[in-house]
């Protein structure tokens, strides 16, 4: 079984299929292929597998709809989701649909097998059911009566049904989530998934139904269809071969070493799942890691809410491989993030038409203009060029550390720090003054030669993040494939001296972002329904007194700034503890733990303006480093609000 070999296997969620996916969506699909391409790239035998979650009420609901039968219906839609694969650039290896003949074979043996071995027996269901989440629910589950998931309404459902028995797994599932500490990534969806759901208790979970056809029959009473969760999840194994003939490779790759799913699927991927592997007696994914949402300002994109945003007029409008950075680079991949027109377009400027473009197109056109030939002994290392030499040749090693953790964010930060320091070299080193006097030729054919060399190994490991735009980079810098390997990022001074540039088009044209956003919400404003106006915010109480008076210039020692959360998470093992990445204005930004997690959730904050006080020690709140503090008020008795700032003000104002 894998572990074995040098094979990486790697999924994304099926997809329900929606006639539009949403930036959201692709996320998790451009992530997967990152991994997976990061992995070929180190000569693994990588199996990236990724498909459509075909079956349920809703599709046959949808169907009925529109007129046609649910396959016709799948089918068309199914199609439009393989044709953003392709416009994303996304290269899985295989693609499974639950409609596929081999797939709905290996769910009916899957299914008959828990039965055999006693796991799943015949009752009668009571209970509530959310049709767009297809999830059954008791009634202690509900959040208000509704869905806890997405908020809606539940319907009421009373039908004879098999159960799997979920409950029998409570105490094996408990000590292998102990013993394998990793398994569950990032460690806070740990404590969620044993609060939530593993301490009040599992219940054995109702896996057949009776009242719609469009589903997977059991064989052995088809009357019942096998319930869609338990259809989509057996795919990660089904499109292996497992139990059918169509797919051989089910030995060589599974366990899987990553599923990457969203984090409200964690319960899914890390309760159900687990337990119907176990019950099979088959080992367990290596790892399931649960990335955070893309927010909009409105909370998180859906359909029925009308916010969503759709990948493929921004990649008409930027390009593919500007978006796989932009989603990659601007959030965390465990945190949940806020999407904006104006964050993309900030991005693509700063970071890929000044930084990396300039970076490429400066040191191509400087060679072709000095037109000097590179300095053919290469080896020997000015001092003045050691610092970012070093730099250069430990990169690697740093990306990878990052990579190996699934931190997208800090690999590319990596890279891009090499960037900025390059582009600071040819700054300090000047070649176009060197150019002028004929003794500093030599000198200035090592410039030139340093600047191709941090180029050619900026552009390897973006390979996986850029695929094309780093093709194009080793056009223009001569680089032949064996110079572009991933062995070849870690050693300096491979480039010929003798390699011949071609300047070719601007990698990434500046935007203008007063233009762009213009047209962008105007397209936007067309389609759109206006905003919910928010609810007004409860009066602070009267302030009664205050402890001692100050001095202003006490006061002003106190450094206040306006910030924007741009990312929130919970904090491992402090229920109370939020951790907020900020803009502030700085490039760094900053990380600031606060204790408002019992009045806020994270998606409650993310977008939002606070105010920070800027100048305060850092500190360890429960391991997490906390770098100042938000404003809050005692708003009553057992009750604070965060104060936030009108949006208008920009991030790093000073509150005075
Ligand atoms: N069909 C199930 C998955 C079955 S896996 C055996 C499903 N499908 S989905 O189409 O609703 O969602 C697919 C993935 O997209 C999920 O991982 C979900 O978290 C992700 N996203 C949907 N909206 C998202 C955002 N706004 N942001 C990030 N990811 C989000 O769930």
């Amino acid at each position: 079984m894998n572990g074995t070999g040098k094979t990486f296997y790697i999924t994304t969620p099926i997809y329900y299929p929606s006639d539009k996916l949403h930036i959201g969506h692709s996320y998790c699909t451009v992530a997967t292929d990152v991994m997976a391409r990061y992995k070929r790239l180190q000569g693994f035998d990588v199996m990236f597998l990724t498909g459509t979650d075909e079956h349920g009420q809703k599709i046959e609901l949808k169907a009925q709809d529109a007129g046609v039968t649910p396959k016709q219906y799948v089918d068309q839609v199914v199609a439009g989701i393989k044709d953003l694969w392709k416009l994303l650039n996304i290269s899985n290896d295989r693609f499974i649909r639950t409609t596929d003949d081999y797939h709905e074979e290996s769910v009916q043996k899957i299914f008959k097998a828990l039965y055999d071995k006693g796991y799943i027996y015949k009752g009668s269901y009571k209970g509530k059911y959310c049709t767009p989440c297809e999830s059954f629910w008791t009634e202690s589950q509900l959040v208000d009566g509704k869905c806890p998931d997405c908020g809606r309404e539940v319907i009421d459902a009373e039908e004879e049904a098999y159960f799997f028995k979920l409950s029998a797994f409570q105490d094996k599932l408990v000590k292998y989530y102990e013993e394998h500490p990793d398994f569950m990534e990032p460690q806070s969806r740990l404590n969620e998934m044993v609060n939530n759901f593993i301490k009040p208790g599992l219940e054995d979970l109702c896996v057949s139904r009776t009242s719609f056809t469009w589903g997977v029959p059991v064989t052995f009473d088809p009357k019942h269809v096998v319930y869609v969760w338990v259809d989509a999840l057996s795919n990660y194994i089904t499109a292996l071969g497992y139990g059918n003939d169509k797919y051989h490779d089910f030995e060589k790759y599974w366990p899987a070493d990553v599923h990457f799913v969203g984090k409200e699927i964690m319960r899914f991927h890390t309760i159900i799942w687990p337990a119907m592997l176990m019950a099979l007696d088959l080992p367990l994914p290596k790892k399931v890691y649960g990335h955070g949402w893309l927010l909009l300002e409105g909370g998180k994109m859906s359909k029925s809410k009308g916010n969503v945003v759709d990948p493929v007029v921004l990649v008409q409008r930027y390009g593919v491989d500007a978006i796989r950075y932009f989603l990659l680079r601007e959030f965390p991949f465990g945190s949940d993030g806020l999407f904006s027109n104006e964050a993309l377009i900030a991005r693509i400027n700063a970071d890929l038409a000044n930084d990396l473009g300039n970076l490429v197109s400066r040191s191509v056109a400087m060679v072709k203009t000095f037109g000097f030939t590179l300095p053919t002994q290469r080896r020997e290392v000015p001092e003045q060029d050691d610092e970012l030499i070093q730099m250069v040749k430990g990169l690697q090693q740093r990306y990878e550390e990052q990579m190996e953790r699934y931190a997208f964010q800090n690999a590319l930060m990596e890279i891009f720090k090499v960037v900025s320091r390059t582009n600071k070299y040819i700054d300090e080193t000047a070649p176009w003054t060197l150019a002028k006097n004929p003794e500093e030729h030599s000198r200035l054919a090592t410039v030139l030669y340093n600047l191709l060399e941090c180029v050619r190994v900026v552009g390897i490991l973006l390979k996986p993040f850029m695929p094309s735009t780093a093709e194009r980079i080793f056009e223009q810098i001569g680089a032949s494939q064996e110079l572009t390997t991933y062995e070849s990022a870690g050693t300096w001074g491979l480039l010929p001296a003798d390699v011949t540039v071609h300047k070719g088009e601007v990698l990434f044209p500046r935007i203008d972002l007063a233009k762009e956003l213009a047209e962008l919400e105007a397209a936007k404003a067309s389609k759109e329904p206006k905003e919910p106006v928010k609810a007004e915010k409860k009066a602070a109480p009267q302030v009664e007194g205050v402890a001692s008076m100050i001095s202003i210039d006490e006061f002003a020692k106190v450094e206040l700034r306006v910030a924007q959360v741009k990312a929130c998470e919970h904090v491992k093992r402090a229920k109370k503890l939020l951790c907020l990445q900020l803009d502030d204005g700085t490039e760094a930004g900053r990380q600031v733990v606060s204790g408002i997690h019992p009045w806020y959730e994270p998606e409650d904050l993310v977008g939002k303006k606070v105010v920070v006080v800027a100048n305060l020690n850092p500190a360890k709140l429960c391991g997490v480093e906390s770098n100042g503090m938000i404003l809050a008020a005692d708003a009553g008795e057992n009750d604070v609000k965060v104060l936030f700032v009108d949006e208008s003000v920009p991030c790093g104002s000073k509150v005075r």
